[in-house]
């Protein structure tokens, strides 16, 4: 089955951008997953092609219109879940990412730009609000990218080695452990020697783990409390 992803965007040309690389990018030659792009201003009527007005009482910035939305939303045969991208959203999470990678065939992004969307339109057609952090970007479409991207890589068959998802930070509540690679021993360009730990060389599978999980703790301990409270209610239940 085909992951589907139909944006609405005024700037159609920012896509794929790094989708079209690397991992996603190879997915999307496999054909394990697919995006259509619809932008607003091929269904603006007037001569100007504006798709955008002032707002109902003052203040700045301009708001994309209800009526032409809705217009370029009813072109698309599948939309599927339909999110808007915008700094109010529930923020993104591993867990929404795989929710929306697994449990849907296609999803619609409305990539705002300018003051925002008339909010008319999101509510008619049950639009649900995703934010990718707590900061302001001057549009939706970066923040549709990252969205797609921690999707894509949990497609069946996206990411080569299965394993590799179950460990990395977020799948199981925690921040990843470090990793090391050869050599085993390295000088930094201050005259600094640096070893790797001997438990990773030590070749007993059960330690390695246990440390593996040990540092995976410590770090989500220090670095993110709202996180390791969290995993200690989980862990207890
Ligand atoms: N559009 C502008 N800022 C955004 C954010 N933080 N998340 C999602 N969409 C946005």
């Amino acid at each position: 089955m085909v992951w589907h992803v139909n944006i609405l965007t005024l700037f159609p040309e920012m896509f794929p951008a790094m989708l079209g690389q690397s991992l996603a990018g190879k997915a999307l030659e496999r054909g394990d997953w697919s995006y259509s792009l619809i932008n607003p201003r091929d269904f603006a009527e007037d001569k100007h092609k504006s798709v955008d007005d002032t707002p109902f009482g003052g203040g700045a910035g301009m708001v994309l219109r209800a009526d032409i939305l809705e217009k370029a939303l009813l072109s698309i045969e599948n939309p599927g879940r339909k999110i808007y991208l915008s700094p109010r959203g529930e923020v993104l999470s591993q867990r929404l990412a795989q929710t929306l990678s697994t449990h849907e065939q296609s999803i619609t992004l409305l990539c705002g730009r300018y003051e925002g969307v008339d909010q008319r339109f999101l509510d008619a057609h049950g639009f649900e609000e995703i934010s990718i952090g707590d900061y302001v970007l001057s549009g939706g479409e970066p923040a549709a990218q990252i969205l797609m991207d921690a999707c894509i890589r949990l497609l069946p068959g996206v990411m080569g080695n299965a394993e590799t998802a179950g460990d990395e930070s977020h799948s199981n509540g925690l921040l990843e452990y470090p990793h090391y690679t050869r050599p085993a021993e390295w000088v930094d360009c201050f005259d600094q020697r640096h070893l790797v730990p001997d438990v990773l060389r030590s070749g007993n599978h059960a330690k390695i783990d246990q440390w593996r999980n040990r540092r995976a703790e410590d770090l989500t301990q220090h670095r993110r409390p709202d996180m390791w409270t969290k995993y200690n209610e989980d862990t207890k239940n």
